[in-house]
């Protein structure tokens, strides 16, 4: 069996310890945003849990690394320095105060980027990744095209490459490996599992939605997202009527309201269709990557 490699990406509000361990467990690499945890104290235990659980295999932790909006900063620092999760995804911001306690410990830093200046910038500060978030991501979903993305980053960089945006299927995982990715970074493929935070209602929209019901729109934070327009009309907001918001608000990022009722997803939803636990979506992408890549050194 091939190492699947895959990184269960984070997802506020969504992502549980139970979704990192199960991940983890079953060979990929789990993960969660730290400001899922709260209070602190509370995170402190869902670190020690998560540790207890995985030994020695990988997972990791996501911090919003813009000291501005996220008021749990300087704490959620002190954290990974306490609890040295194996790998940190900074989103947003600088990583060096990241890098410089995370590389202490001998632990890895990604940072997510969705373009070339800011992966410049990430590179130059020496992260161990480079996440690239591509157009059809779930969150914060970028413009770019993957092919171009991954050959304008690999100019400069030949550190880890994660690609970011729509991949669904094991067999996705195995065109982004041949595209030059190392790993491929998904997170709308779990919303729906059993284990995720998402209310019952989000998991049965994201069962029932397809590419058609995604927008992209920067009319909440003035921040570009992808989000499920079934979700803007059980609030009671026609998504033809949405204006572009004219400035930038980050506290969306750390804002329980802002993201309790609008829900996110990728244009890869399509792909779901059913409620499975994250073992079970797990071991479908081992057996589709596989497939997919004997199809491809299949000589007939
Ligand atoms: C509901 C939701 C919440 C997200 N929250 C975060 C977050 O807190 N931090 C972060 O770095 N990315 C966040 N993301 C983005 C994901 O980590 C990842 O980049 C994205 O899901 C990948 O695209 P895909 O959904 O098409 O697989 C979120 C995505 C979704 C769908």
């Amino acid at each position: 069996m091939f190492k699947l490699p895959v990184i269960v990406a984070p997802m506020f509000l969504v992502s549980t310890p139970q979704m990192v361990i199960e991940a983890s467990n079953a060979g990929a690499i789990g993960s969660f945003p730290l400001l899922n945890a709260r209070p602190v104290e509370k995170c402190a235990e869902w670190l020690l849990e998560i540790k207890e659980a995985l030994g020695e295999k990988p997972w990791a932790v996501n911090l919003i690394s813009h000291r501005g909006s996220n008021k749990r900063y300087d704490d959620d620092l002190e954290l990974i320095r306490k609890h040295q999760p194996p790998i940190v995804i900074t989103s947003l911001g600088s990583p060096a105060d990241v890098i410089e306690i995370v590389h202490g410990y001998g632990g890895l830093v990604y940072s997510d980027v969705a373009n070339v200046r800011h992966a410049k910038k990430a590179a130059a500060g020496g992260v161990d990744g480079l996440i690239l978030v591509c157009a059809g991501a779930g969150g914060h979903g970028g413009t770019l095209n993957p092919f171009a993305f991954i050959a304008g980053v690999k100019e400069f960089y030949d550190g880890t490459i994660i690609l970011s945006g729509s991949l669904s299927t094991g067999q996705d995982i195995a065109a982004a490996r041949l595209m030059g990715a190392d790993y491929a970074y998904m997170g709308t493929r779990f919303l729906a599992a059993e284990e995720s935070n998402a209310p019952e209602e989000y998991k049965d929209m994201v069962i029932e939605s397809t590419i058609e019901d995604v927008l992209y729109t920067d009319s909440f934070s003035g921040v570009h997202a992808n989000i499920l327009i079934p979700s803007l009309i059980k609030q009671g907001i026609d998504p033809k009527e949405l204006k572009p918001k004219d400035e930038i608000d980050l506290s969306h990022l750390v804002d329980v309201k802002a993201w309790r009722d609008i829900w996110s997803a990728g244009q890869g939803v399509t792909t779901i269709t059913k409620r499975e636990t994250m073992k079970e979506i797990i071991e479908a992408l081992n057996k589709e990557y596989e497939e997919g890549v004997q199809e491809l050194v299949r000589n007939d």
